[in-house]
């Protein structure tokens, strides 16, 4: 049985002050029904992780190098976030992925290594507009799974978010059968690929605009074990309603 997760991305949001909405957040749900999974830009990722010592809200990177050390100014790695209390990290994210040209092969590296260091990989994938209406988005969905997600990915190491780039921060969400139709591909893939066993219990995340309106009903869909959550996870009071839907 898959446990639901509920994610937040605070992608580049957050301030120290910021910290209080962690902290109410697992005060909230101090017995949380599913998996709670903060994701604070890395300058607050080592104080939420005190916070949140004991509580049910872990925390997560948003991305990490493929190199565990040496001379990459500015990088973080896979080891760093550990130890500064990180148990997960999103990578490919469609923003790393435009803004740095991550591309699927950088980020099956980047998993590889996040993997070997003993944390749950979050691997991003989706469509853009322009593919949704041009090409077969299972297509592109099916191309970005096999190149982003290494070998070395197992039921527990890994989860996969599907977030079509055009509904990322827009308000428009895609219907009930469009996401269920990716989400039961990629069901299928991953069995195809890992074996039923593993394939079976890998969690399958939907973001892109999931607020306390919609999560219920995104939530009803059949293989969305939870979702990604941009905008509505930086307070305890947007993320909150999410969280009690799962
Ligand atoms: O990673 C989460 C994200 O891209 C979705 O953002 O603001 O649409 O919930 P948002």
């Amino acid at each position: 049985m898959r446990r639901k997760l509920a994610a937040g991305n605070w992608k580049m949001n957050g301030m120290k002050a910021s910290l209080a909405e962690i902290e109410a957040l697992a005060k909230a749900h101090p017995d949380p029904a599913c998996d709670l999974l903060i994701c604070p830009p890395a300058t607050l990722i080592a104080a939420a992780a005190e916070i949140c010592q004991g509580t049910g809200v872990k925390i997560g990177g948003q991305t990490c190098h493929d190199r565990l050390a040496g001379a990459h100014t500015g990088d973080i790695s896979a080891t760093m976030l550990k130890d500064a209390g990180a148990s997960a990290v999103i990578l490919g994210h469609s923003e790393r992925r435009e803004d740095h040209e991550e591309s699927s092969e950088d980020v099956r590296m980047l998993a590889k290594t996040a993997q070997s260091a003993g944390l749950m990989t979050v691997v991003c994938v989706g469509e853009s507009l322009f593919q949704r209406q041009s090409t077969n988005t299972l297509d592109i969905i099916g191309a970005q799974l096999s190149l982003s997600i290494p070998d070395s990915s197992t039921g527990e190491n890994l989860i996969v978010a599907y977030e079509p780039i055009w509904a990322i921060g827009s308000g428009l969400t895609p219907t009930k059968d469009e996401i269920g139709e990716v989400h039961d591909f990629m069901r299928a893939r991953l069995e195809h690929r890992f074996g039923y066993g593993v394939g079976k219990s890998v969690r399958l995340l939907y973001g892109g605009s999931v607020k306390g309106s919609n999560a219920e009903e995104i939530f009803s869909i059949s293989n969305v074990d939870g979702a990604l959550v941009g905008g509505a996870s930086l307070t305890a009071e947007d993320f909150g309603p999410i969280v009690s839907a799962l």
